[in-house]
């Protein structure tokens, strides 16, 4: 039987996930030392290959993988057409809208906001009513309030510590953040029982980390 090709969103969800993907039968020996290497097949029903988070997307919708396992907050920011068939209980966190003590929500001219999720944050200003500028930033966002940059920012909080750290405040929390695993919708049907074979062990692993 041909492996299930799975991406795996590289960092926090990879070393994260990895635990559950070995607490549900998987061997993840590659993945454990892995130095530079992106491509792990010790186990011979999984294919694994390690990418950056929005990089999930393109590999799912074009067919390369048949499995993704990334946030919620990549789903939420693109529209995208995979099944989000299990959600798992790490990397739970949130958006928030954040700035510095001296920022002031009611600010009468028009805001601007940094982020790396324009879409989500376009969203959530609009469903308050209010249109504001949004620049997109790559990374740390919070640095933008502190700059000049921008008024404040929309971004992901998990510790706090980020935030703490550099003196921001939350102004308002938005919708949380977890782990997901998506399914191509053609590799549904094409691997039917190996997919659900993976969805019901990793579901069991999750269940009791959790
Ligand atoms: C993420 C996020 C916050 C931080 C939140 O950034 O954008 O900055 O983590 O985590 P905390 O609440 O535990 O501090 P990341 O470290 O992924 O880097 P980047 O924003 O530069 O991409
Ligand atoms: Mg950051």
């Amino acid at each position: 039987m041909e492996p299930i090709k799975i991406a795996l969103t590289k960092g926090r969800t990879e070393q994260q996930v990895r635990p559950l993907l070995e607490a549900s039968g998987i061997d993840c020996q590659g993945l454990r030392n892995k130095g530079r290497k992106l491509i792990f097949d010790d186990d011979p029903r999984y294919e694994f290959i390690l990418v950056k988070a929005p990089d999930v997307l393109t590999y799912l919708n074009n067919g390369t993988v048949q499995v993704g396992i990334v946030g919620s907050d990549i789903l939420d920011e693109q529209v995208n057409f995979q099944y989000a068939m299990l959600n798992l209980s790490v990397g739970k966190c949130r958006f928030v809208l954040a700035s510095t003590a001296d920022f002031d929500p009611q600010q009468q001219r028009r805001k601007i906001i940094a982020t790396k999720y324009p879409n989500i944050t376009k969203r959530y200003f609009d469903g308050i009513g209010e249109d504001v500028e949004i620049i997109k930033i790559e990374g740390s966002v919070e640095l933008a309030p502190l700059t000049g940059l921008a008024d404040a920012i929309v971004d992901i909080v998990e510790t706090g510590n980020t935030l703490r750290e550099n003196h921001l405040k939350v102004y308002a929390r938005l919708q949380p953040v977890n782990t997901k695993l998506v399914v191509n919708r053609l590799a549904l049907r094409q691997y039917r029982s190996q997919i659900k074979t993976l969805i019901t062990n990793l579901q069991a692993a999750d269940q009791k980390a959790a």
